[in-house]
């Protein structure tokens, strides 16, 4: 079965360039205070009590830090996490095998949950709900259910798809955290650690400038930082600045709004193809070459919430600002009504 892992507590895997920039507990993590201060009460209780944490479901686009957060509960805990992902669970004894193995309390997560197969998903629930696994053992007359007690344990679950999960697994889940795009000072204060943690100084507004191009997505300012710091060792500076920031920020194609090469060919094609849409997301993906899936859970959220694009029931849509962006003119209007009587814009 693929990468799962066992880690005691104290443990945290290293980002893939080296050096770690995880906050390994709640206060080191930064930004989505709703979710933090849920999590630092319903996890302190649970210390109190000696109980398994109610099982925890994150959800929100990549990036935003759904696996980070997984590391910090059981941290926090004091317990040891199990890490798998739903696509490598493949048939119910896999999934037995790791919750019978798992210890009073321990913490299992489940990233992309929402590509859990179904008969997975079916044992589930009880074991979510009453910690005992029903599973079926043989095949035809001589097959046979047998019921397995399990020590107490928390399933953390992360998804970019809160959507593709049902209700009978969903209402499983304690507490359902629907994680935010973080704001530039969310990000900067992220910048501004990670820099520390990288031994890199940076400008305040340096910092500032590069939080605004991060999208949202703390995962997104970590690599830029990483170029922009690239960029300051190769011209022999000491610092990052305003003027680093914005060499690198060409070179990597980025504008102002953090809009990608992508992003813009997203928006591009809509208008060029499309008249503007809508266009469904596999017209789209094809015209741009790439997966609708990655269309959908990468690129489209950040340009929904920024107002780039809308949804329609009928597709994809590009706004007025869309166009103001690339510097386009319209044809034909934009396709948003105003509507008199609510005040709101309906998509039609
Ligand atoms: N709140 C935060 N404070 C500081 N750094 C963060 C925070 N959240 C995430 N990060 C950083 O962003 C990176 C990406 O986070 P993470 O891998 O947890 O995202 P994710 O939501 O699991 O993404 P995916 O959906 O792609 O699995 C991490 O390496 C971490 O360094
Ligand atoms: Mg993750």
């Amino acid at each position: 079965m693929g990468e799962e892992r066992f880690l005691t507590p104290g443990e945290v895997q290293e980002d893939s360039t080296g050096k770690s920039l995880r906050p390994k507990t709640l206060n080191e993590y930064i930004g989505q205070p709703h979710i933090r201060k849920r999590l630092g009460i319903s996890i302190e209780a649970a210390k109190v009590r000696g109980e398994a944490l109610d099982h925890v479901l994150l959800a929100g686009p990549p990036g935003l830090g759904k696996t980070t957060m997984a590391h910090i509960i059981a941290n926090e805990l004091g317990a040891s996490i199990y890490v798998t992902s739903g696509p490598v669970i493949e048939k119910q004894g896999d999934l037995a095998a790791i919750l019978t193995g798992l210890e009073r309390n321990d913490v299992i997560f489940i990233d992309e949950i929402h590509r859990l197969n179904r008969s997975v998903e079916e044992i589930l629930y009880s074991a979510m709900e009453d910690y005992q696994l029903d599973i079926m053992i043989g095949k035809g007359p001589s097959a046979r259910s047998i019921r397995l007690d399990l020590n107490p344990f928390t399933l953390v679950g992360a998804t970019t798809r809160s959507g593709f999960i049902g209700a009978p697994l969903r209402n499983r889940f304690g507490m359902i955290m629907e994680m935010e795009f973080y704001s530039e000072a969310d990000l900067k204060q992220i910048i501004q650690r990670s820099a520390g943690l990288l031994d890199t100084s940076i400008t305040e507004e340096a910092a500032l400038l590069l939080a605004r191009r991060s999208r949202g997505t703390p995962r997104i300012a970590n690599r830029l930082l990483r170029r922009v710091r690239d960029v300051v060792t190769i011209e022999g500076g000491h610092e990052i600045t305003i003027d680093t920031v914005q060499s690198a920020m060409t070179l990597m194609s980025i504008d102002e709004d953090g809009l990608d090469a992508m992003d813009k060919k997203i928006l591009t094609v809509l208008i060029e193809n499309y008249h503007g849409g809508p266009a469904g997301l596999k017209a789209i993906a094809a015209s741009v070459g790439i997966e609708p899936e990655t269309i959908s859970e990468v690129y489209e959220p950040f340009l929904l919430q920024t107002g780039f694009l809308v949804r329609t029931n009928r597709g994809r849509m590009v706004t007025d600002k869309a166009y103001r962006h690339l510097g386009r003119t319209e044809e034909g209007g934009s396709g948003l009504l105003w509507n008199f009587n609510t005040g709101n814009q309906d998509e039609v």
